[in-house]
């Protein structure tokens, strides 16, 4: 290391840890006063090694994905399974949008037994959930086919899923609903039966797993969130995941511009043959930088998004293990308390799987008012939410848009009426989880309908 290396990386080592004073100094542990601190339903949890790496980013001045991308690419992967690749992008929605668009790629006919998806083709997913799982089915021109969930669980069954099939059915798309697993694993073996591929958006239930297996490991592609609600968080930040290299090799083209060639940002001639590919209609030896063979985005990182997905990752099973334990001195909380069990309906747990919660899903009793609970809830400062958009086809935006229901939405409307759900996230503790209980046993008495 030569003296000017050596200074400058000394500077960067005591900047790095003034930064990490300043983050104490600046953020002491806060106060909570019950009916004054507002308990928000997410929340991130960041430290000053989040920080620290953050800013080690920044100072290196690279700005778009670098070596942090690159670490956190294969850090996560391997979070998913030993053969699991990752692709970093800018957001959740971005991954699903990479992952569906995969599905219509032409490279996919060079699989063998593969053909990509054609205008018209139907996805058997559900209405009840977030709007971007959906949203790249239409983008794309296929036709989203809505099946019912499970009351219990909010999730499809599986046989629902397998009589929703036509001979236009394609694949299947899933979030696994607020950290809840769907039997990914029998849709997983039904979907390889019959042709069809089959995508899993992790976004609210990384860490979640269906008989000790991660969730994100059975789909073609799955698909991860990194939003600050999430359990990691980069600010923006999302990934898709696959354990096929020529599936990874798509998303890949289709995040980065439709391009055809792979170097990394900054990168030349990974190929080794840039000069040397004739493809499509282009002259001879035509510049691999610029040769599309997908119709793509730019859906890509900055470097200082991907050190602290770096420095978030380190703590995951730290922040998976507090969510479960959270959810269930909530479950236990309501169990224990006559008044709270006759009016709440908490959802349950999958069958044979661990779930990662998101939140804290419950049903009203039809003697209360869910709107009236969730703004006194509010007002008396227990942050709360909605199953998200509740009926996908209630929305104005989806009112003239192709798609088909299976059967009918019955539980979907349920939902849609009468739950709510409120935060699990690992800033949350007894003292403010307590009294999430108690303005629970409030409004029992005061929202009626
Ligand atoms: C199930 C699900 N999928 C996708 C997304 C979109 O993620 P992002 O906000 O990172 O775009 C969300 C957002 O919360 C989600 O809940």
């Amino acid at each position: 290391m030569s003296n000017d290396t050596q200074s400058v990386s000394e500077s960067r080592l005591a900047l790095l840890a003034a930064a990490r004073e300043v983050f104490k100094k600046e953020n002491p542990p806060k106060i909570f006063t019950p009916g004054e601190t507002y308990i928000p339903v997410t929340a991130k949890v960041v430290d000053e090694a989040d920080l620290s790496l953050l800013i080690d980013a920044s100072l290196d001045m690279w700005l778009t994905a670098g070596r942090y991308a690159r670490q956190f690419e294969s850090e996560f992967g391997k979070y998913f399974g030993r053969s699991t690749k990752s692709l970093l992008v800018n957001s959740g929605s971005s991954a699903n949008l990479v992952a569906i668009s995969s599905l219509g790629s032409p490279e996919l006919a060079k699989i063998e037994g593969l053909q990509p998806l054609l205008p018209g083709d139907e996805i058997i997913t559900v209405a009840a959930g977030f709007p971007t799982t959906v949203n790249p089915i239409l983008q794309n021109g296929w036709v989203p086919v809505f099946v019912d969930i499970d009351e219990t669980t909010l999730n499809a069954l599986p046989e629902k899923i397998m009589a929703a099939k036509t001979p236009r059915t394609r694949a299947v798309v899933l979030a696994h609903s607020l950290g809840n697993p769907y039997r990914a694993d029998i849709i997983a073996d039904w979907c390889k039966k019959e042709g069809l591929f089959l995508i899993e958006d992790c976004c609210d239930a990384l860490g979640a797993t269906i008989k000790n297996k991660p969730v994100g490991s059975f789909g073609e592609y799955s698909t991860s969130s990194f939003y600050p609600a999430h359990h990691i968080t980069m600010g923006e930040g999302g990934a898709v995941m696959s354990k096929d290299g020529r599936f990874k090799k798509i998303a890949e083209s289709i995040r980065d511009w439709g391009r055809d060639c792979w170097c990394e940002p900054g990168v030349d001639n990974t190929c080794k043959k840039r000069f040397g590919w004739t493809l499509g209609d282009l002259p001879p030896g035509y510049d691999h930088k610029y040769v599309y063979s997908h119709i793509g985005y730019n859906l890509k990182v900055t470097d200082m998004q991907a050190a602290l997905g770096v420095s978030q990752l380190a703590k995951v099973d730290h922040f998976v293990s507090v969510r479960r334990a959270n959810w269930q001195y909530l479950f236990d909380g309501i169990q224990s308390s006559a008044i709270l069990k006759e009016n709440f309906k908490p959802i349950l747990a999958t069958a044979e799987t661990n779930p990662s919660w998101f939140g804290f899903p419950m049903y009203a009793h039809p003697r209360l008012n869910r709107e009236k609970i969730v703004a006194t809830l509010e007002q008396r400062k227990v942050g709360t939410r909605l199953f998200f958009a509740g009926n996908l086809t209630k929305q104005p935006a989806y009112k003239n848009t192709n798609y088909r229901i299976h059967g009918d939405l019955s539980t979907t409307n349920k939902v849609m009426n009468s739950l709510f759900w409120i935060g699990v996230h690992p800033a949350l503790d007894k003292q403010k989880m307590n009294y999430m209980l108690e303005q629970l046993e409030h409004v029992t008495k005061h929202c009626t309908t």
